[in-house]
């Protein structure tokens, strides 16, 4: 580990589930700064060895509906905080933009956070923030709670051939091995479209018209940025009807509260399935 930095929370975080269950639906290999592994569930055995980050062997459905709600939020939360006091730009994509739009949350269904950098800026994390580790207190976590930015070495091969690497960094908290998958946007200099097309590793491409410039905004409760044009993103991406119908993977949109209710009485109770 090169360096630590300590900071102390500038957000309020909740308490995070408890750590003995192996968490998350992808989990890095962090086997060297998780504490309480015993066991290697990084998944890297059955990966081909030119990939970096490994998918996670953990089952989803490990992570009860309110506890993985409280994780995705802690990560999200810690990740927008530490990004900001670095000064480095990041934006929220796909569904996680798409939770923003609702309500400026994590989309309760959702089991992952999507969220976006520059090319400068991963070059950026690269030379001075790999494998740092950053410590996150407040009055809910006493013990406090580390969690590190972990860069993907294929980040200097920007060809989407390389598939294997589509993710360029991964905020990952240490305890539970939960994470926060980075992708970069890239300008394409090959691009048909010409000038000012982007594309990352993973297949997605937009002008960068749409992206920039970033808009300011707030999810869930911490300063974050979103796309210029978030609407005809979102529209392109998933329908126009994603952003009007109120019901959608056994939750209801209530207008009143501005929060996805579980129509399932018992939901909250379960295990997700
Ligand atoms: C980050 O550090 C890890 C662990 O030392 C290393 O495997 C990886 O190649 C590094 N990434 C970059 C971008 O240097
Ligand atoms: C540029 O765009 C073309 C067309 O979509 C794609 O085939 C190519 O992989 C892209 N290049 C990069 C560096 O992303």
């Amino acid at each position: 580990m090169r360096f630590t930095q300590l900071m102390s929370a500038s957000i309020f975080l909740s308490l995070v589930v408890a750590v003995a269950v192996p968490l998350g639906r992808r989990d890095a290999d962090f086997t060297s700064v998780r504490r309480k592994q015993t066991k290697d569930m990084s998944g890297k055995r059955g990966d081909p060895p030119g990939k970096y980050f490994h998918e996670s062997i953990f089952s989803e459905h490990e992570l009860g509906y309110s506890e993985q709600k409280t994780a995705l939020r802690n990560l999200m939360q810690t990740f927008l905080a530490t990004f900001n006091d670095l000064g480095v730009e990041t934006w929220l994509m796909h569904g996680t933009l798409l939770g923003w739009w609702w309500n400026k949350r994590i989309l309760p269904w959702d089991s992952d956070i999507d969220v976006q950098v520059s090319e400068a800026s991963i070059f950026y994390l690269a030379a001075y923030y790999n494998m740092s580790v950053f410590h996150y207190q407040s009055p809910r976590i006493p013990d406090g709670r580390d969690y590190m930015l972990e860069v993907n070495p294929h980040y200097l091969n920007r060809e989407q051939t390389d598939r294997l690497n589509k993710i360029d960094a991964r905020w990952i908290d240490t305890e539970s091995g939960l994470f926060i998958d980075i992708t970069t946007a890239r300008y394409n200099l090959t691009h048909p479209g010409g000038e000012g097309m982007m594309s990352c590793k993973d297949g997605h491409e937009f002008r960068d018209t749409y992206i920039f410039p970033l808009r300011n905004t707030v999810f869930e409760g911490v300063s974050a940025k979103i796309p210029y044009r978030y609407t005809y993103l979102l529209r392109e991406e998933y329908g126009d009807k994603s952003l009007t119908d109120t019901e959608y993977n056994d939750h209801m949109f209530n207008e009143e509260k501005m929060e996805w209710i579980p129509t399932m009485k018992d939901m909250t109770l379960q295990k997700n399935n």
